[in-house]
């Protein structure tokens, strides 16, 4: 008799720590991306001019185009995150914002394996910046 309730308890125990460890394995599931490969002649672009105009431009470009899977203010939390296996990195992140503005073009225009490439999507140069500089406003 005693030896079945210890059987019990140990399908039991087994049970609990199963359910535990899936709920914190799923939601780390998605890696964090590898460091970026920017080609030498994105590395070296030059900006244009920031502008409260461009910001605001950049900001309704950003909504349309980027929000959902990026998130309101850039922290990688839109309704389209949770499904990506890669994590996206805070626009916040002081580490990201010391990056290039080369580099920050580079990664949203042409991106890589789950970051779309929006070179047919957006296709004036100026919107492009302006998304750069509303970015740029997120720190
Ligand atoms: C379908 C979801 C999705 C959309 C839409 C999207 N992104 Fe991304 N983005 C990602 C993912 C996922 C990554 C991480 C990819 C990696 O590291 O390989 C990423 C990475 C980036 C990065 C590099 C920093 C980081 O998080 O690793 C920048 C910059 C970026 N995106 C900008 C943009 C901009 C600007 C737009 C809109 C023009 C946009 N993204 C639209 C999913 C998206």
């Amino acid at each position: 008799m005693k030896k079945r309730l210890l059987n019990l308890f140990n399908v039991f125990g087994t049970f609990a720590i199963a359910i535990a460890l899936f709920a914190f394995v799923v939601p780390q599931d998605q890696k964090a991306g590898a460091a970026w490969n920017v080609p030498a002649n994105y590395k070296s672009m030059k900006s244009t001019k920031a502008t409260p105009e461009t910001e605001k431009v950049g900001k309704l470009l950003y909504a349309k185009h980027c929000k959902s899977c990026h998130g309101g203010v850039g922290e990688g939390d839109g309704p389209k995150a949770a499904s990506m296996k890669t994590k996206m990195t805070s626009f916040k992140d002081a580490k990201f914002q010391a990056q290039s503005d080369g580099v920050v073009y580079y990664q949203s225009f042409v991106g890589r394996d789950e970051m779309p490439n929006f070179e047919k999507k957006i296709l004036d140069e100026e919107d492009r910046w302006a998304i750069v500089h509303y970015m740029r406003t997120l720190k």
